[in-house]
């Protein structure tokens, strides 16, 4: 299999005599893809039910000539304007009740019976025409899918999925929601609103009941993803290809998980600003990787400088050429760009590409694009499809992020961010990680991480409780166990029904201001702190493992604990712990397991992932310093420069090595 190497193209926005003079161009990269009509819509269908594919044939007929594979979209992410002035139904309504009236894009009513007709209609029209075009390798449906829409016929098809979700019974709905709370009693399913910010949610985003809160955040995604699953059944109808959408990381709309079992493939685009920690893009790829437990697509990336995020820096020397092989070090078996060529003209047009303003190849970008063009024809094909393997989960839960924003006390929380506290310690001692779902198989792990498992079921708990017992080591903290996937509390303390496993019980968890730590106090000696939230924890089965400092009240109550269940273990973390107690604490979880650990060479990440014949070990400098590291495996030949590579390694800035180990 070859790694794909391009991304979107539209050609659309410039004049058809400059289009060959594109690929002569892009050819000298060695550029092989290109993903293409993902904002057509006006142009495919310029009138109501009056196509023309004249252009699109004629885009595609381009990239056949010059032996190019195709990414082929839906062009359903942005509405002509007839539609919206034809149809307004089609536009969302926002929380204060405001129809949008059109423009922009990624903004369609989901629940729209006019927008599902018409799109569908559209998508059967490309899937039949395009269906035996030979260069097609994967389908794209619309553009990253999300945000939230409160109009009339969404506030129909919630009720309708509310029936569902709730046997036909409204007392359900009452009982579930804690109805009773401020007079929010429902007697007809018709009083049931979207949680909007003229309703029942307050300005700074908070919802009284956030039973319906949850409920709505599960039901948009799901619409959304009806939406994919409807384009996908009828491009199915015609081909068998895979069908993808690009997805994005952590985004916090869409529940990715249940997105990614009626996906064939993964696809993402990673846009980390010029400070966001290397560790935290890793968590992102293998968040995605993790979503279906599979390598996954590179759908986008900017060779240089985005143009939307707050400052848009360049990307220093070979800064890309990392970020791609990061991403394919993680599971990334595409590395494809926005965009192929700089748009002149639109919000977009300060955004990097491939080709820039200068029309020019000999640019620092496109030499860069070039040399990793070539190296990546020159990896070996089992590189392709390859797998990582990791005896570490972490587990990430798109309803504990909502949950935990949707709680009003005891203090805001980051979700992504606490998560990443974890991940960044295996990431800094080079443990692979796999970012898991709550459903996945957790026998396969050494030990597994729920970091604020704010959500829990009685079924989860019993996976839980078995996968300790059964000598697994398991790990959570404080804001987990509180509620059930209706927001109530589960009673008789903290964390309600992992009490047992945990071996402890909290009535009362401070929160601290931002300025504030509490000491740890571990075996009378002060290591590290706790910020955030400090659970007062009274072990029950459980031993101490630390208690706060002399400086609050509830010194005598135990921040962190270790129960021995069954055959295994279960850690509990009543703070967000800081650098120097995370450490710690980790040290000897990674004891108990035998976890292989290197905390050396901290900003080298060294990853791999395993074909059927070789290991693939990437050596990748995420610093702009140099770096001199021991060699993990002497002797071993670097496939990106051909040479054998001795006991050490000298990397310079962004430098990446792939050794190969042959098994
Ligand atoms: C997103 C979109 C692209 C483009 C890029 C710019 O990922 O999918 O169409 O707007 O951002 O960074
Ligand atoms: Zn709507």
């Amino acid at each position: 299999m070859t790694i794909l190497y391009g991304g979107d193209y539209n050609p659309e926005q410039w004049p058809e005599d400059t289009w060959q003079d594109d690929w002569d161009k892009l050819k000298l990269a060695k550029v092989n893809s290109a993903t293409i009509n993902v904002f057509s819509w006006a142009l495919l269908e310029p009138r109501e039910g009056q196509f023309s594919f004249d252009k699109l044939d004629r885009i595609v007929k381009l990239l056949e000539d010059n032996n190019i594979k195709i990414v082929m979209a839906t062009s359903t992410g942005a509405l002509p304007n007839w539609m919206t002035r034809k149809y307004p139904e089609v536009t969302r309504v926002d929380t204060y009740g405001i129809r949008q009236i059109g423009g922009k894009r990624e903004n369609a009513c989901p629940n729209s019976p006019m927008f599902q007709h018409l799109s569908n209609e559209l998508v059967e029209k490309i899937a039949k025409r395009y269906s035996n075009v030979k260069n097609i390798t994967h389908w794209h449906i619309s553009n990253e899918y999300g945000g939230y829409c409160y109009c009339d016929n969404c506030a129909v098809a919630f009720r309708k999925w509310l029936k569902k979700e709730y046997n036909n019974d409204l007392n359900e709905v009452n009982t579930a929601w804690g109805t009773n709370v401020w007079s929010h009693t429902y007697n007809s399913w018709n009083e049931i609103n979207p949680p909007m910010k003229i309703g029942d949610v307050s300005e700074d985003g908070k919802p009284v009941l956030s039973g319906l809160d949850l409920a709505y955040r599960r039901f948009q995604s799901d619409s959304l993803l009806n939406n994919f699953k409807k384009e996908r059944d009828i491009i199915r109808k015609y081909d068998d290809r895979p069908i993808t959408t690009n997805l994005m990381g952590t985004q916090k709309d869409l529940d990715y998980f249940k997105w990614a079992k009626e996906m064939d493939i993964v696809s993402w685009d990673n846009y980390p600003a010029f400070d966001t920690p290397a560790g935290l893009t890793a968590m992102e790829h293998d968040l995605m990787r993790g979503l279906k437990q599979k390598p996954f697509m590179l759908m986008e990336q900017t060779p240089n400088q985005t143009n939307w995020q707050v400052i848009n820096r360049l990307k220093a020397p070979n800064q890309m050429r990392m970020y791609s092989y990061q991403a394919m070090a993680h599971g990334a078996d595409t590395i494809q760009f926005f965009q192929l060529k700089q748009a002149r003209n639109g919000s977009e047009k300060f955004h990097s590409a491939l080709i820039s303003h200068s029309n020019s190849t000999d640019t620092r970008t496109f030499k860069e694009l070039e040399q990793l063009g070539n190296e990546l024809q020159s990896l070996p094909t089992d590189i392709v499809d390859s797998t990582n393997n990791s005896e570490v989960g972490i587990i990430f839960d798109w309803n504990n992020y909502w949950g935990l924003e949707d709680a009003t006390g005891p203090i805001k929380q980051d979700y992504v961010q606490q998560v990443y506290d974890y991940y960044k310690e295996f990431y800094d001692r080079h443990i692979g990680v796999d970012m898991i779902s709550k459903e996945t198989d957790f026998k396969k792990y050494k030990l597994i991480i729920a970091p604020n498992m704010y959500i829990n079921s009685e079924s989860l708990t019993k996976r839980i409780e078995y996968y300790v017992s059964d000598g697994g080591v398991f790990v959570t903290n404080y804001m987990s166990g509180i509620v059930d996937k209706d927001d109530n509390v589960s009673l008789g303390g903290y964390p309600g029904l992992l009490r047992k496993v945990m071996g402890i019980k909290i009535d009362e968890t401070d929160a601290l201001p931002d300025d504030v730590q509490n000491q740890l106090i571990f075996k009378d000696k002060n290591i590290g702190s706790g910020s955030l939230l400090c659970d007062l924890i009274q072990p029950d089965t459980a031993t101490s493992l630390a208690h706060y400092g002399k400086n609050v009240f509830y010194t005598d109550y135990s921040a962190l604990t270790k129960n021995e269940f069954g055959k295994g273990t279960a850690y509990y973390a009543g703070s967000r712990l800081d650098k120097t107690a995370i450490n710690y604490f980790l040290t000897d979880i990674l004891q108990r397991t035998q976890i292989k650990s290197d905390s050396n060479n901290i900003g080298v990440e060294m990853i791999q992932r395993e074909s059927s014949n070789n290991k693939f070990e990437f050596i990748i400098n995420t610093d702009s310093k140099e770096k001199v590291i021991n060699n993990p495996y002497p002797q071993t030949n670097d496939l990106l420069t051909h040479q054998q590579i001795g006991e050490e390694i000298h990397l310079s800035g962004y430098d990446v090595l792939i050794l190969q180990i042959k098994k």
